[in-house]
């Protein structure tokens, strides 16, 4: 089980869609939310509505810039004691077409797989020292059949997935609990004004994921993303199919 009040949570990507839905929440709960994000406007925009929201501005593709962000918040929120890998970005590929897919590869594995790991190795000292601790990484449901327009994304999540397993059962004995929690399509801005059909809402999925923590599922399927996950264990060439489907 765990209790999400009186927290101090970092949220990669709290200044966006489901980031800032899940602040909103948390923030609700009598939790002290920090976030980062690339853009100052949008922390400005989150800070306006939740005045006390700490924010910092931090491009996490960036080594440097990720490895400052760990020092800050080591140094300035000692008490932090849940991470939550959030932020992440997606490109749309034809990888056959599409000149610079090298480059767009070497900055989604940064932004959605290199960045969680390196924030966990830098904050894991300071965080496994706070009782109830936890570290939540966020994947999609995609890691169980990829899209082909998103052949980065889908491998940089499924990374994270793996890695997220074996950091488990590393820490299976220490007091630091390991979650992750994979989405469906959800309405945000990653969408650009064109959801899908099936997308359902940032709020929604905050508060299952919200549910699935507080049960201390340690592997929260959200939504369709448990479908997809039974889909691709029984039927796995017509899971792929189907998830290449959507509209
Ligand atoms: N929306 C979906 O359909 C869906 C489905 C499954 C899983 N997910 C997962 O849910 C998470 C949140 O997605 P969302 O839909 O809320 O996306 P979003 O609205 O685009 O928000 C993404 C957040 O990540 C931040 N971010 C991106 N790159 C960054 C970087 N290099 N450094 C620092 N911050 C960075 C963004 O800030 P800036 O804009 O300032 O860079 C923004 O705050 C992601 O991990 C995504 O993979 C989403």
């Amino acid at each position: 089980m765990m209790k999400l009040k009186n927290k101090t949570v970092l949220i990669t990507g709290g200044s966006s869609g489901i980031g800032l839905a899940l602040s909103k929440v948390l923030i609700q709960k009598g939790n002290k939310v920090i976030i980062c994000g690339k853009s100052n406007e949008k922390l400005l925009d989150a800070k306006k509505i939740m005045p006390q929201i700490i924010t910092y501005q931090c491009d996490l593709s960036d080594s440097q810039q990720c490895s400052d962000l760990a020092r800050k918040i080591t140094a300035f929120h000692p008490d932090l004691n849940v991470l939550i890998n959030n932020a992440a970005i997606v490109n749309k590929i034809d990888f056959i077409r599409d000149e610079n897919v090298v480059e767009l590869a070497e900055k989604e594995y940064q932004t959605n797989l290199v960045a969680p790991i390196r924030l966990i190795k830098l904050l894991y000292h300071n965080i496994s020292a706070q009782d109830d601790s936890a570290i939540i990484n966020i994947t999609t449901g995609l890691i169980f059949a990829p899209r082909v327009i998103y052949p980065f994304y889908n491998s940089s999540k499924s990374a994270l997935h793996s890695f997220t397993q074996t950091l488990r059962i590393r820490l299976k004995d220490e007091k630091t609990k390991v979650f992750e929690v994979m989405f469906p399509a959800v309405d945000t801005p990653w969408h650009k004004g064109t959801p899908p059909k099936i997308a359902i809402s940032a709020e929604a999925a905050v508060s299952e994921m919200i549910k699935g923590l507080e049960k201390g599922n340690t592997e929260i399927k959200v939504g369709g993303a448990k479908m997809l996950y039974i889909l691709s264990r029984l039927a796995p060439s017509f899971a792929l199919r189907k998830v290449n489907e959507i509209q």
